[in-house]
């Protein structure tokens, strides 16, 4: 009896930690700024896109109120810590994958979480349904109102 109470203990102790945690899979997030120190120009003109605002957005709707179930789309990991649309939102939590050794080598980072956007990942939030709609990928692509500036053309991408 006593073992299978330490072991309960055990469990949980081992539990708890990975139930708390922002995850995503394996992967924690670690929000923009940590991006931002090796990829200024992507970050600087995404700031300035309707996914970076998309929770003030939301918070500031008229003709619908804002609650915890817009965060789902209308934030990052559906946590309102983590505001906007962000990076991670569509190339996948960081936290495994920002390290230099890693990112330099895309099949390494790939292995550790990062995603290279497909219409798939647009999907998840822009589902056609209400008022979230469709996007098409390879023309919202070149939106930079939406996504980023890009360092290779845009029309290379999938
Ligand atoms: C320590 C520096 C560093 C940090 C921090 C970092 N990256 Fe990178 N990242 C790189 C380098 C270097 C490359 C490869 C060369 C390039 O594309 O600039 C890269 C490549 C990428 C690519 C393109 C991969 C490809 O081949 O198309 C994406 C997408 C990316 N990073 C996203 C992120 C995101 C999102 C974060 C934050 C969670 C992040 N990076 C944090 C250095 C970093
Ligand atoms: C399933 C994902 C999803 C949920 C949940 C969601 N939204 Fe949205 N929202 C979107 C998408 C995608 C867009 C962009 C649509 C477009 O313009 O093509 C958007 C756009 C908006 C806009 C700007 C454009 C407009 O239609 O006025 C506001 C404001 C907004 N949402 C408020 C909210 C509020 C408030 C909630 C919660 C009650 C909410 N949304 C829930 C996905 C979602
Ligand atoms: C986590 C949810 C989420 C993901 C993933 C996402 N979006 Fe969005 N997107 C939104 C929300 C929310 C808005 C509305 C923001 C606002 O107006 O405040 C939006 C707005 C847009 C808009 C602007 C629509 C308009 O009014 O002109 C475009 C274009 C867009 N997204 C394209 C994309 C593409 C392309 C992808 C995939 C690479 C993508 N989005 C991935 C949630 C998401
Ligand atoms: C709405 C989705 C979306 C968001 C948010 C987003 N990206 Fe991207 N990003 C893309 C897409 C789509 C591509 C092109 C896919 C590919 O490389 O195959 C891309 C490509 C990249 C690349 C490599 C290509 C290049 O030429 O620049 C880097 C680096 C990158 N993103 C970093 C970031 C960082 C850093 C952030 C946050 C500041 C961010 N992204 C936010 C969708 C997004």
């Amino acid at each position: 009896m006593r073992s299978v109470i330490k072991w309960g203990i055990a469990a949980l102790v081992l539990i708890v930690p990975f139930a708390t945690g922002a995850q995503a899979g394996d992967h924690a997030y670690v929000g923009a700024q940590k991006c931002k120190m090796c990829h200024r120009v992507e970050f600087t003109s995404w700031e300035n896109t309707v996914h970076a605002k998309a929770t003030e957005n939301a918070k500031a709707a008229k003709d619908r109120k804002f609650g915890p179930e817009c965060l789902q789309c209308h934030a990052t990991n559906s946590d309102e810590a983590m505001a906007g649309v962000q990076c991670e939102a569509c190339h996948g939590p960081g936290a495994d994958y920002k390290k230099m050794s890693i990112m330099k080598d895309v099949e390494k980072a790939k292995a550790n979480g990062l995603i290279l956007p497909k219409q798939e990942t647009c999907n998840g939030c822009h589902d056609g349904k209400d008022h979230h709609k469709k996007v098409e990928f390879k023309t919202a692509i070149n939106n930079k109102k939406a996504i980023h500036e890009f360092k290779k053309d845009p029309s290379q991408f999938e």
